[in-house]
């Protein structure tokens, strides 16, 4: 079946206008990546998860505080934890802060989250994950969905098994990156499993994993039936990517990578404050300058300048133009007035 990839639906009563997803990515999503990943076409965006354990003892290592802005929407604020009670009070917390969907991360597979019980774990303790989902459920009226992998072990089918009892418990759409615990990111995602996932189901269901490209997305869409793909490291300092999947768009000029990745920064600077922000922006230099765009020297050289401000003249001085480029975005940008939601950013990602 083909499915345009510009065309809307719905998770419960959310309208997502776009069949493309933006993956959550912890130390990736802040709020300039899904502000970016919503104008360049994805339909939804989705925050990293935030910690319910910050609520209890507020001592994890995190990243800052979560902050919405009004052009985010739709916006799933994804949660993770092991505690159902834990898990309602943060969802309340999320639905307030005016989130479209609360979304459970029962994926991560990094050691220092699941040995909390937390993340894919969960696909080991069926009960244990449907507590949590039930519990969700009864605190919030927006919609819950799930994200999660295959299973804990290689070859498993954990996610067949648990993913239609998520969905009896109330759970009003699905993702399933087809990869176990074990792979971390290794190998492929076998799609296959998301074929078979989507026919045991009745909600939507999300493909995650290795979608690159608009060919890709489509046969993904195609073979599985699933109802939407998300996109995540193919849209790491390249939101073109989107755009090549949903609208068939062609690469962009040097002005315009410049142009975006100093929206970005000053974006993130403004998220993050200019301490964490010159730390955090680092790896996004090579992810936006890459793909044959500059020189490898030149990347290089950013990611030893002491100051954000530094970069800039630096990409500037590189891409002249860039900077008629960024007025006519900033002009043409939404304001994002924003809400801070006390809920912590975990350093710990992954799904
Ligand atoms: C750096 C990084 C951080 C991630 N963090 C999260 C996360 O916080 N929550 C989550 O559900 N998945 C997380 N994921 C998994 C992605 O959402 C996605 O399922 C996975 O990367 C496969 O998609 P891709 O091949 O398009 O990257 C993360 C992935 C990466 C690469």
């Amino acid at each position: 079946m083909h499915i345009d990839l510009e065309s809307s639906w719905n998770i419960g009563p959310v309208a997502v206008p776009t069949r493309v997803v933006l993956a959550p990515m912890a130390g990736v999503s802040v709020q300039a990546f899904r502000r970016q990943g919503r104008r360049f076409g994805a339909g939804l965006v989705c925050s990293e998860m935030v910690s319910c354990a910050g609520l209890s003892h507020g001592n994890e290592r995190t990243l800052g505080y979560l902050k919405i802005a009004s052009d985010e929407h739709p916006l799933a604020v994804q949660i993770f934890g092991s505690d159902p009670a834990v898990m309602a009070d943060a969802a309340r917390m999320v639905e307030a802060a005016g989130a479209d969907l609360v979304d459970v991360n029962f994926g991560c597979p990094v050691r220092k989250v699941t040995k909390t019980g937390a993340g894919a774990t969960l696909l080991d303790d069926p009960d244990r994950a449907c507590r949590i989902v039930e519990s969700v459920v009864n605190a919030v009226s927006v919609p819950v969905s799930v994200k999660m992998r295959r299973g804990l072990e290689n070859g498993s089918r954990a996610a067949l098994s648990v993913g239609p009892r998520l969905v009896e418990t109330g759970a009003s759409s699905l993702t399933l990156h087809p990869r176990s615990a074990k792979q971390m990111y290794t190998g492929t995602a076998d799609h296959t499993l998301t074929t078979e996932l989507v026919q045991l189901v009745d909600v939507p269901v999300i493909a995650s994993g290795d979608i690159t490209s608009r060919a890709r997305a489509q046969a993904v869409l195609a073979t599985t039936g699933a109802a939407a793909v998300m996109v995540g490291r193919a849209a790491q300092g390249n939101p073109w990517a989107i755009s090549e999947i949903v609208r068939a768009t062609g690469d962009p000029g040097r002005e315009e990578v410049v142009a975006e990745l100093v929206l970005f920064m000053r974006e993130t600077v403004r998220e993050l404050g200019p301490e964490r922000a010159t730390g955090f922006l680092k790896k996004f230099y090579g992810w936006y300058l890459g793909r044959g765009r500059f020189p490898k020297p030149f990347k290089q050289e950013l990611v030893r300048l002491d100051s954000i401000a530094e970069v800039e003249q630096r990409l500037f001085a590189a891409a002249p133009g860039a900077r008629d480029v960024l007025a006519v975005l900033e002009e043409t940008l939404p304001a994002g007035d924003e809400i801070t939601l006390d809920l912590p950013i975990s350093v710990y990602g992954g799904g």
